[in-house]
This record gives structure tokens, sequence and C-alpha cells, in this order.
């Protein structure tokens, strides 16, 4: 197959795609994952035989009683001769599981690799949940202390409210938003639009941060079909152009962070995506960004670039990143309102991409869209992923 001029790289398109709803899952992860997979090929056009790898992307797998999710994914597709690989990195693992199905298909390593991230958590109730959660954190010094992942992202919130002198009404207004973005999407697991004042009234489960600033505990499944350019270009097909595919690292434990208002992981993938895709943050149309809190979305726009180091907070109230702004970010009503079902959460942002750059998002639609991002962390960022994705 051809290879493009990036680095030696091939071109890689994402031509299939899509997602279960979020929320509460009724099937079992296999038979949610494998009918998600098999939409996103039916999506493609492809005949499904073309696929040689399939990654699963999971984290919470043995709350439901069941690892090794790769090989019985592959088989409940009719795909039982594919290599599989399950992906762990905590919240991340839908956004690392796409970057290594990048990095496969443009090695030439495969022509064609389906990536599926599934979760199912709902059959515990949110404190235990909450537990198993924190198993993504550095368990002897963040969970072990009491530190749950509100707590943890409530320890970023204080120290960038006073660093730059942000409101906790600023934060409210990126919960707003999302849930209004959430409104138009089907797909989402909370349709409930929201005001500033419930927000701000809301509960607090760790100071600054409330009910409402908090993504809920979703289950779901979503997948993403990569090929090479050349396969697509051979089937006519399509699709959507992955440029640029980065993955970035933090220090696992907050405290040992030189900052608190950043994640160096999401810069470093950032630079990496950009780089490859010879874009800068200004070419950006509209980004689907991790935003487990609300101040998550804050540092990530931040740290991807997109807006400058402390105006994060007042993008959501000056309107910037609403769906009429200069530069929606979380179109989808991100895993604020859409939901969080870890695995498929990364997995979840690049179909929302794929939707937005086909001109099919419906009344969500950006318009004009020819280039979005994708990001993802895992914890607090101590695993990252950015991609970078154009209209065909
Ligand atoms: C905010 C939180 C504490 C609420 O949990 P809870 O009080 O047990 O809420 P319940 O599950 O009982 O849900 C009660 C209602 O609120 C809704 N809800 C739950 N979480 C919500 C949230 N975060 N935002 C908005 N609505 C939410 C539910 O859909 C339910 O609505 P319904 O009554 O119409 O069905 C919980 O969602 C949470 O801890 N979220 C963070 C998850 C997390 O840490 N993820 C990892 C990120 S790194």
């Amino acid at each position: 197959m051809g290879r493009s001029t990036r680095g030696g790289l091939r071109g890689v398109r994402m031509v299939g795609a899509a997602m279960s709803k979020f929320g509460k899952m009724d099937r079992s992860m296999r038979e949610e994952a494998a009918q998600t997979g098999l939409a996103a090929l039916h999506r493609s056009g492809l005949d499904p035989a073309v696929v040689e790898e399939i990654l699963v992307a999971n984290a919470f797998g043995l709350v439901d009683h069941q690892g090794h999710l790769g090989p019985l994914i592959a088989t409940s597709l009719g795909l039982e001769g594919a290599a599989t690989a399950t992906v762990e990195s905590a919240c991340a693992s839908g956004g690392v599981a796409l970057q290594l199905a990048y990095t496969s298909v443009a090695s030439g390593h495969t022509d064609a690799t389906l990536v599926v991230g599934v979760e199912k958590v709902s059959q515990v109730d949110s404190k235990t949940a909450t537990t198993y959660f924190t198993y993504g954190s550095d368990v002897p010094f963040e969970a072990g202390c009491g530190a749950t992942f509100p707590a943890l992202y409530a320890t970023l919130a204080t120290a960038y409210l006073h660093k730059y002198g942000a409101t906790e009404e600023q934060l409210a207004h990126v919960a707003v938003k999302n849930h209004k973005n959430a409104l138009a999407n089907p797909n989402a697991h909370l349709h409930k639009a929201i005001s500033v004042e419930q927000v701000l009234k809301s509960p607090y489960v760790a100071w600054p941060l409330k009910f409402y600033d908090c993504c809920p505990f979703s289950d779901g499944a979503a997948a993403v079909l990569l090929v090479s350019e050349a396969l697509a270009k051979a089937w006519g097909v399509g699709g959507v152009e992955v440029l640029g595919s980065g993955r970035g690292g933090s220090a696992a434990q907050l405290s040992t962070r030189a900052s608190l208002v950043e994640i160096p992981g999401t810069r470093q993938a950032a630079a990496q995506a950009f780089s490859q895709a010879g874009l800068r943050p200004k070419d950006v149309d509209f980004a689907e960004v991790h935003d487990c809190f609300t101040i998550a979305e804050v540092l990530a726009i931040e740290d991807l670039g997109l807006v400058k180091k402390g105006k994060g907070a007042e993008a959501a109230v000056d309107g910037l990143t609403s769906l009429s702004g200069d530069l929606p970010v979380n179109p989808s009503g991100g895993l604020k309102a859409k939901g969080h079902p870890v695995g498929a959460t990364g997995v979840g942002q690049a179909v929302e991409v794929f939707e937005q750059l086909d001109g099919r998002a419906g009344a969500r639609q950006v318009k004009g869209a020819e280039v979005g991002l994708s990001h993802n962390i895992g914890a607090t960022g101590g695993s990252c992923a950015v991609h970078v994705f154009r209209r065909v």
C-alpha cells in the first residue's frame, strides 16, 4: 500500500464510526461492543474481512466479571482470526487505543484496525464505582489517603482559581454549555438543561467542585475503523483523515508535579499531534476535550493551545466555546453530559469528530467544520492522547 510523506508514515483514514447510547446499558459488554463494532463496520462500507486487528479499550471489565475482552468481541463480530489486545489507560483507554491503532496502520503493520471501547459500571452504586475509579490514581499516595477523583480535580481547581482569580461561577458556565449541547445528541447520557444558578446551588462533592461540575458514571460502547489511505481509495470510500496522533505523560501523583495549573501530558501529546498534522491550534474548528470535571475542560483548552493560559475559565462565559462560538468545545455534550463510560470515552470523542466532519451531527453540527481535535486523558493526566482530523 502507498506511503504518505509524513515521516515515512502512511496516510490513515477513519472510515467508519458508531456509538451506543451512553448511560445505563442493559446488554453485556460483549453484546454492546459487538453491536457497536458491527455498526461502525457497516457505516464504512468495507468488507469486515479487511480487519486485521481489533484493539479493545476497557478499564473496569472486572467490575462486570469479564476480562480478556479482545477475543470475545472479535469472535462475536465473526472476526476470530483478527489479532486483538485490550488497552487499559484509565480514562484515556480509548484515546490511547486509537493512537496505537493509528501507529499500526500508519507504520504498515496493518491495513485496517478496528478500535472498540466499552465500559459497564452501572451494576454498582456510586460509592463502589468511586472506589474502583480510584484504582486509576497512585493508590498508596492518593486513594490510600482518601483522595477520590472529584477530590484530585478539586485540588487542580483550587490551584487554578487561586492563581488566576477565576470563579466557581465561570466553571458553572462550562457545565451549562455542555448540558445544552447534549440536548441535541440522542446518544448522550444526560438530557437536561441546567442553569448557572442550579450548578452553584448544587451540593459540593469536593470543594470547589459541586454535583453539576462532575461527569456522571456511564456505561456505553463506541467503535471506529482506521484504514490506510490506499485501502480507503481502493474501496472508493472517503472518511476522515487522521492527520496527527500524539501521546504524552505526566507524573502519576499530583503532589510530585511542578505545577497544578497545567497537565504536561496534554501539552506533549498536542505538540506531537500538531507537528505531525502540520497545523497549529488556530487551525482547529472544534474540539472534543476531556471534561470529566468542569476544571478539566478549562485546563485542556489552555494546554492544547486553543486559548491563552489563564483565559480558559472565561471561554464558556464569553461564548467562545459554545456551539455557535468561534471555537465550539464539546459539541457532543462532552464527558459532562454525553457521559463518561471510561473505555468508550476516547473512542466516542472520535465518533463525534467523524459525525461533525461528515456533516451528520444534526442540530449540534458545527458549521463549516474542516478540522477537528480530540483530547483524552487518564486519571489526572498521567496518560494523554490528542488527535487532529480533517475532512477529506
Ligand atoms: C456527582 C456524583 C457524586 C453523583 O452521584 P449520585 O449522587 O450517586 O447520583 P445518582 O447516580 O444517584 O443519580 C441521581 C440523579 O442525578 C443524575 N446524575 C448523576 N450524576 C450526575 C452528574 N454528574 N451530573 C448531572 N446529573 C447527574 C442521574 O442521572 C440521576 O438522575 P435521575 O434521578 O433523573 O435518574 C457522581 O456522578 C460522581 O461521582 N461523578 C464523578 C465520576 C468520576 O469521578 N469519574 C471519573 C472522572 S476522572
